[in-house]
């Protein structure tokens, strides 16, 4: 095994970012700050031309299976969240003219029926706080938006998916939020007034036509996307995989429910915050609402992962001087007992010589760095892999040693 540890030279690339994606036709649809760039599996993929079957699973937005898809390969994708599973769907699926047409016809007829308040608004999401989010007016339109896409488009059609990503679109374009963090965070009220001049049905418009413009590329290859836990990858999937590419959780506590929520609430994939913290305690990583409650009766499982690594880390973190030491201990224990489940099932997919690509980054808490590329690094090796390596990709913050990793390895020949 060989691990690249010098950094000294790395850079904070931007083009290694989730903000590569945003003008990149379906790549742009929606932004989600995890995402990964796809330059990095354009490149891999271009790089491997040999794997016709390439599997990713931590679908996240759909980035590796579309980009596969458009090469011409098969990409299978699995994720636990049912509203990313939706919008990756979307994403890969095949639309005609007729399809595109019939979009573009449908959304002026919801917007007729906006202007018009010819339907009845849906009701508000149970979103806590939703006036933090979108100020009176901004809602009502979305709720007339919404109520109007339904009348205006057949159940499961495409033309409700296309338009419901657009939604989705304007729906962040008015509300309250800023993007500029790694969470999403509320902006403070000067930028909020500035918003407010904005012709929101003509924000509408501008996003069909942008959600529309990535319609019409369709990828020449195939896409599946599964719902299924990547921790028992082969009851998800069928066959095996050339090529593994993914950016799972990191162990930096970020939430995906959190973070999807406005999107999630306003699709009916959460009704209360209950279920959103199920969701999370379900996901690697999870550590929202009841999440946080379950860690604390958790015990690691006996056959959890033996590392000296792991084990000094965790007396560390558990023993710095914080009143959330212990419970942040177990957060990580857990994180790494779920990767190395996660491991293991991953095995019976793959084909001889498959290549697993791990994109993660490392991570300190309370000044403890947790090396999570070395962890994997191990856990592969104790697996049978071959040919590991932790190649740095980018810095991923000015000032701590936080940086992100390519893990490699190759599955034996069989
Ligand atoms: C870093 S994100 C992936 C981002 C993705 N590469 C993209 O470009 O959008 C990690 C994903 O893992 C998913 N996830 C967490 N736990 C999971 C599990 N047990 N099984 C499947 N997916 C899971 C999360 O829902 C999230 O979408």
């Amino acid at each position: 095994m060989s691990a690249v540890i010098e950094h000294g030279k790395l850079r904070q690339r931007a083009d290694y970012t989730h903000k590569h994606n945003t003008k990149t036709g379906r790549h742009g649809w929606l932004r989600l700050t995890p995402a990964y760039s796809l330059k990095i599996v354009d490149d891999l993929i271009i790089e491997h031309c040999e794997a016709k079957r390439i599997f990713d699973p931590f679908c996240g937005t759909g980035t590796t299976a579309l980009c596969a898809a458009y090469h011409g390969r098969e990409g299978v994708t699995t994720d636990i969240n049912p509203f990313l599973i939706w919008l990756a769907t979307a994403k890969i699926a095949h639309y005609s003219a007729r399809d595109i047409a019939a979009t573009t016809n449908a959304a002026a007829e919801a917007l007729n029926l906006v202007k018009r308040s010819a339907v009845e608004p849906v009701p508000a999401p149970p979103i806590f706080n939703i006036e933090r989010w979108w100020n009176p007016n901004a809602l009502l339109f979305l709720r007339l938006l919404q109520a109007a896409i339904i009348k205006a488009t057949p159940d499961s059609s495409s033309e409700r998916s296309l338009l419901l990503v657009a939604f989705c679109r304007t729906l962040i374009a008015q509300s309250n939020v800023a993007f500029n963090h790694q969470s999403m965070s509320f902006k403070n009220n000067d930028q909020f007034a500035l918003e407010l001049d904005v012709d929101m049905g003509s924000s509408f418009a501008e996003d069909v036509r942008f959600v529309l413009s990535g319609a019409s590329l369709n990828p020449s290859g195939t896409g599946c996307v599964v719902f299924g836990d990547s921790r028992q990858a082969g009851e998800a999937v069928k066959g095996k995989f050339d090529l593994v590419i993914t950016s799972p959780p990191y162990a930096n506590r970020m939430s995906y429910i959190r973070e999807l929520r406005p999107y999630m609430y306003w699709l009916g994939f959460l009704n209360n915050g209950r279920d959103a913290g199920e969701m999370d305690w379900s996901a690697i990583g999870g550590t929202w609402g009841v999440a946080t409650s379950r860690l604390t009766d958790w015990e690691r499982p006996k056959e959890h992962f033996k590392s000296e690594h792991l084990s000094n880390a965790l007396l560390q973190i558990a023993h710095a001087d914080n009143k959330n030491g212990a419970l942040l201990a177990k957060y990580v224990a857990k994180y790494f007992d779920d990767m190395w489940t996660h491991f293991r099932g991953l095995v019976p997919v793959l084909a001889p010589r498959a290549e697993l690509h791990y994109i993660v980054g490392n991570s300190t808490f309370y000044g403890s760095l947790v090396s999570t590329e070395v962890l994997y690094a191990e856990m592969l090796a104790a697996l049978g892999f071959e040919c590991i390596e932790c190649r740095p990709i980018r810095k991923r913050n000015s000032k701590k040693a936080l940086v992100e990793f390519d893990v490699v390895a190759k599955w034996k020949s069989g």
